[in-house]
């Protein structure tokens, strides 16, 4: 039997596109406001794809950093995992592209979908991966492009998305380092509150799905707030608890960056002082599968987050799901 190892980040990376989109340039688009979109989300710009880029672009790029960040040569990785929701295509899965990319020619890869949640869903995959004694050295990439399923005419979803990737290298560390807890979660019932609802096999695209927008992302906005606060809440509360920490133990606390006053109600919920919350969602909005990933990569290089520092992830999306991950650096 393999030896049981915990897995820990040995590397982080991101990468974004060039294009800021501002919200100036989204008055002159929808009926909106600079003023509405900073009160009721936080964001002040994000960044979006230019054509020719896609999930793999960024993927690709922030794996390359990891893997510089981890002294990590390509040949060695043995599995790549791609959490999206917008994949480059629905087959074949964007890992593969990522693979392909990176010459990581020993590599397994697959994508990981669960809406916003997925960095902290194939992290735990990963590390598990670790812990059995199956793989060393295990890539994970948070990457989307949600611009390209964003309806741009919809000012009341088109305000809040980015396009991005960020990347974690999982090796095996020594305890106390390396990821002890992790919790997940779904609840498919609230599955028609964000949705892509055609482009699959129950509703393939068709000249009708597409002349009724039925490609763009719908989503019940004031429903998937008040999910995501008591989500979060419940998932970083069992995370401490299953990890025997305390609240006041925890260095830097990222929460899925989709709108700012999520992320206090939350951050006040868990009497948290806002010096340790990361907040980037005012420079991204919500990159989803990419969220979590770009702020821990902010944190670590900001030294916000140093060697033994602990943080905790949390995150939730479609599906629904939620999750936390707590881990020493
Ligand atoms: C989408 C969201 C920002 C809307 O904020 P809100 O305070 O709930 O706003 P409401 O939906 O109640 O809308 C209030 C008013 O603002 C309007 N509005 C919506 N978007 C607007 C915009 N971009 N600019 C100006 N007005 C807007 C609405 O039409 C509504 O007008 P009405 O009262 O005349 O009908 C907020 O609900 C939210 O962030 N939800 C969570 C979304 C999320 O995190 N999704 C990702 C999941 S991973």
């Amino acid at each position: 039997m393999p030896e049981t190892r915990t897995a820990g980040v040995t590397g982080l990376g991101m990468s974004v596109p060039s294009r800021v989109l501002t919200n100036s340039d989204l008055e002159r688009m929808v009926e909106t406001s600079d003023a509405w979109i900073i009160e009721r989300t936080g964001i002040r710009e994000r960044r979006i794809a230019a054509p020719g880029e896609s999930t793999s672009t960024f993927a690709f790029g922030a794996a390359v950093e990891a893997l510089n960040a981890a002294g990590l040569d390509p040949a060695e990785v043995e599995l790549i995992i791609v959490a999206t929701a917008t994949p480059d295509m629905l087959f074949p899965a964007t890992s593969c592209l990522v693979q392909h990319k990176l010459g990581a020619k020993r590599a397994a890869a697959f994508d990981l979908e669960a809406g916003c949640s997925s960095f902290i869903y194939a992290m735990a995959v990963g590390a598990q991966f670790i812990s059995s004694g199956c793989f060393r050295n295990v890539l994970v990439v948070g990457a989307d492009t949600l611009s390209r399923i964003t309806n741009w005419r919809d000012r009341s979803t088109c305000v809040l998305f980015g396009d991005g990737a960020g990347a974690a290298v999982l090796q095996p560390v020594k305890p106390p380092r390396g990821i002890f807890s992790v919790v997940l979660r779904s609840d498919g019932s609230g599955a028609d509150l964000l949705k892509l609802p055609a482009g699959g096999s129950s509703l393939p695209t068709s000249e009708e799905t597409t002349r009724n927008g039925l490609h763009h992302l719908v989503m019940n906005g004031r429903e998937i707030f008040k999910f995501a606060v008591r989500a979060m809440e419940e998932a970083a509360a069992e995370a401490l608890r299953n990890g025997g920490i305390k609240q006041e133990e925890v260095d830097c606390f990222i929460p899925h960056q989709a709108n700012i006053r999520i992320i206090d109600a939350l951050a006040k919920r868990l009497c948290l002082p806002a010096e340790k919350v990361l907040v980037n969602v005012d420079r991204y909005g919500n990159t989803s599968s990419a969220s979590i990933p770009i702020a821990l990569y902010e944190a670590v290089s900001t030294g916000r987050i140093k060697p033994g520092s602990l943080a905790l992830l949390v995150a939730f999306g479609a599906g629904l799901t939620w999750g936390a991950l707590a881990l020493r650096y």
